[in-house]
């Protein structure tokens, strides 16, 4: 038997509480162990106890030994800390227009709401409320926030309401909202925020070197890759510094976008930034040459014409050297052959942590496609980055980051 993994459901006050019970108990049937937080309005629809008899755990609610309810226990300020920490999702069903607000906001004034700020497992959010109060435009813009944050909605859906009236608001069905926590689960990178307190520098897009005021020499980079990168860091919770050369993409919502053309702005941007960064991508590609004389005034049509190229730095080099020790660094690799091989020597030549390397010689995936395939390389690993689309590469390549990170830390402590 696999462990069962643990799940916390968040019961909030609304008449729909009751049907908490319900998906307490299909969550049991798909193998998982569900434990109980309940806020004080919960307690007023429904016994803390009934919870603990259909899980065998005690019911948490208050951060306080007095009130803990019919939970009682010893009172310990780190509860919600550690609840937080041993989660694998937090479900909160239901979620009322209140507690949105207060997840929203940050407010953190019982066990529930204390413990969202502290976890960094997946949240899932299934609100039911009245039709105008889920219409609401405070309401609208407080779950617009969250999903931003990377917490999932499980749409509440249209009927008869509790209140009397027909609409939106109505908590989904209790299957519905255990197969989005099974979902979950299956893609965790996707809702998780464990890159919260962190800053992420990533370039993206392709460099262009002027050969005249109108002309360039440039390549087929599209940029999607590093987007992807940047929003999925965003929504994990990183501070995200995206260095973008041109591309026709919008930059992700919450990034700073430092816009850039050349390679030595690229390196100019990038150096000055990166003492602010714990983790670098350099998913940009990168011009090898520039040219060496570009002309002040548009080049005139007459006869052959021989641009003399010379070499740029390579920035990924500069930022392996210059780096703090503590700085994660990855770098990109496009090749056309020898994939493995020409991407495990560029490893070593580059003395990266890590180098995504895909095969740019068929037209399904990599340059200018949504989708890509490769492989996630370090020094002592050979990952394979099976063809996705590029945002779901994007989290597989930062979850490998993270991985990466923490076994080098946990070498570090066992030396
Ligand atoms: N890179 C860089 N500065 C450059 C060239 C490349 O920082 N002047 C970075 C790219 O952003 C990428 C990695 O180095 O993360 C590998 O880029 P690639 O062009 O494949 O490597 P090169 O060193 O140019 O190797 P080669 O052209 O010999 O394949």
């Amino acid at each position: 038997m696999p462990e069962q993994l643990k799940i916390t459901v968040g019961v909030a006050g609304g008449i729909a509480a009751y049907k908490a019970v319900e998906v307490v108990r299909q969550l049991q049937d798909a193998g998982f162990d569900p434990h109980v937080v309940m806020t004080s309005a919960a307690e007023r629809f429904l016994q803390p106890l009934t919870f603990a008899a259909i899980t065998g755990h005690k019911v948490l609610s208050s951060l306080w030994s007095e009130d803990a309810g019919a939970s009682g226990g010893e009172f310990s300020g780190i509860d919600h800390i550690n609840e937080a920490q041993t989660t694998s999702a937090l479900v909160i069903v239901p979620a009322t227009a209140d507690l949105i607000a207060k997840l929203a906001h940050g407010i953190a004034d019982d066990f529930l709401t204390t413990m969202y700020l502290a976890t960094t497992a997946p949240v899932i959010l299934a609100p039911a409320m009245n039709v105008n109060m889920w219409l609401h435009p405070a309401t609208q813009a407080n779950l617009e926030t969250l999903r931003e944050r990377g917490v999932r909605i499980v749409e509440p859906g249209a009927g008869y309401l509790a209140c009397g009236m027909v609409g939106g608001g109505r908590l989904a069905e209790e299957s519905t909202i255990v197969a989005a926590v099974s979902e979950t689960l299956a893609n965790p990178g996707a809702y998780r925020s464990d890159l919260t307190g962190e800053t992420v520098l990533i370039t993206a897009g392709g460099t262009r070197e002027p050969i005249d005021p109108v002309r360039y020499v440039g390549n087929r980079s599209s940029g999607k890759m590093g987007y992807a990168l940047a929003a999925k860091a965003r929504r994990r919770g990183a501070r995200v510094l995206l260095v973008s050369a041109p591309t026709a993409l919008e930059a992700p919502a919450g990034c700073e976008l430092l816009s850039v053309i050349t390679v030595e702005e690229m390196r100019s941007a990038v150096l000055d930034r990166l003492p602010e960064a714990s983790l670098v991508i350099m998913a940009a590609a990168v011009s090898d040459y520039r040219v060496a004389r570009p002309a002040s005034e548009k080049l005139r049509r007459k006869g052959p014409l021989t641009l003399e190229l010379e070499p740029t730095e390579d920035i990924l080099r500069e930022i392996v050297e210059r780096r703090a020790s503590g700085t994660t660094v990855i770098g990109f690799a496009a090749e056309t052959e020898q994939v493995l091989d020409n991407g495990r020597a560029k490893l070593e030549r580059k003395g990266v942590d890590a180098l995504v390397v895909n095969d740019v010689s068929g037209t399904e995936t990599g340059f200018d496609s949504d989708r890509n395939a490769g492989w996630f390389l370090t020094p002592g690993e050979t990952i394979e980055l099976p063809e996705s689309t590029k945002t779901a590469m994007a989290d597989r390549i930062l979850d490998h980051a993270l991985a990466l990170r923490m076994h080098r830390y946990e070498m570090k402590q066992a030396n």
